[in-house]
Order: structure tokens, then sequence, then C-alpha cells
């Protein structure tokens, strides 16, 4: 027997990305889960009005998006409980910076993209950031043939339901090819 939870949504886990921006001309980093894939290099990124981020990501209309590495997680899950508009966050993560302004890096984390906005959804209550991405910056040490290797990144992924975080588990097939076995 099925139960009907009502309107949850269901599509969790998604990956845990850190958000940075410079805001008043301090960097800032947001932990952010709604995040979402439109094509091959533009995204979306859901963000609360509330934050202190946003006001950075308006005026600037440049971000970047990390992914952290698991063992990144206590760092990770600090910048989503403080606002930069109380707490210093610009020195949690050692920063760097590509091509654009105001879109700094984590130096640790394996994965780095800075983008810029092409658009913002004012939805109720959250700003939903479109960006496209510049440039995407990789440790040489989580690529496999030249292509990122989630295995060596070790990203984690946040469970709304249960509240946590999760690492990832293993590959087990091949896509648009596994499929080549179906028979009814
Ligand atoms: C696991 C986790 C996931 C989060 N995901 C989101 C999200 O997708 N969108 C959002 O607006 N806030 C999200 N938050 C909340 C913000 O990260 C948090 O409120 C943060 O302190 C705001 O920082 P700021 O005010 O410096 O911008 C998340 C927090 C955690 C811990």
């Amino acid at each position: 027997m099925k139960k009907n939870l009502g309107p949850v949504n269901a599509l969790y886990p998604t990956p845990i990305v850190l958000v940075g921006t410079v805001v008043d001309g301090k960097i800032n980093y947001i932990n952010i889960a709604h995040i979402g894939i439109i094509d091959m290099n533009t995204m979306s990124i859901s963000m609360g009005k509330i934050h202190h981020s946003n006001k950075g990501i308006k005026e600037n209309k440049t971000l970047s998006i990390n992914l952290p590495s698991d063992d990144m997680v206590v760092e990770a899950d600090y910048v989503g409980l403080v606002s930069g508009a109380m707490v210093d966050k610009s020195q949690v993560f050692e920063s760097f910076f590509g091509e654009l302004k105001n879109a700094p890096m984590i130096k640790n984390a394996p994965v780095s993209m800075e983008c810029e906005v092409i658009d913002i959804l004012n939805m109720p209550n959250h700003d939903v950031f479109l960006v496209k991405a510049k440039n995407t910056y990789c440790n040489e040490e989580v690529l496999t043939d030249g292509r990122i290797d989630l295995a060596k990144v070790k990203p984690m992924f946040f469970d709304m339901h249960q509240r946590k975080y999760w690492k990832l588990g293993e590959a087990f097939a091949k896509c648009w090819s596994i499929g080549r076995s179906y028979t009814k």
C-alpha cells in the first residue's frame, strides 16, 4: 500500500555546492543544495532572498560554484549555518580568483566553476540565479584521462528528508550502454 505524503519534494539527494561571492568588498561562502542543470554549462541556483550572498550576486553578476569533497563537511556545513551579515566567513577557506572579478573560488575544493549570472528568476521567497560557467578549475589529482572523476572528487550530497549528508557510492553501470541488454 502506498502512502501519499502530500507535495513532498522527493528529488533528494542533490550535490552540495559552496557558492562564493563578494559582498560589500568581502568574500563570502554559502552552502547550497538547490541547484539544477539547464544545459551543459548553464545552471540554476535557488537562494532564499534573506541571504547575505544574494546582495553581492545582484551587484556583481558573478559568483563561483565549488564542489567540496566529503572531508570538507565541517567547513561546508558551517558556511550554511551562519550568515555573512553576522559573521566574517572570508577566512573559512583559502580563496583564489580566475578571470572574473568577484567570483572567489576555494583552493581546497577539487572542482570550482567561475560563473556569470545571465538571468534572475524572481520567486516569492527565492532568487533563482541562472548562471553560465566561464571556466572550470580542477585539482589535477581528480582527473582521469583529462575528465573529472567523481570517485576522486568525493562530492557530498544533501538529504532533506533525514537532514543528512551522504557520500558517493560506487559506479555500477555504463550510461547509454547497459540499456542495450534489455529484453522483455
Ligand atoms: C546542507 C545545507 C543546504 C542548504 N541549501 C540551501 C539552498 O539550496 N538554498 C538556500 O537559499 N539556502 C540553503 N542553505 C542555507 C544557507 O546556506 C544559510 O542560510 C547560510 O548561512 C546563508 O549565508 P549568507 O547569509 O552568508 O549568504 C543550506 C544550508 C545547509 C546547511
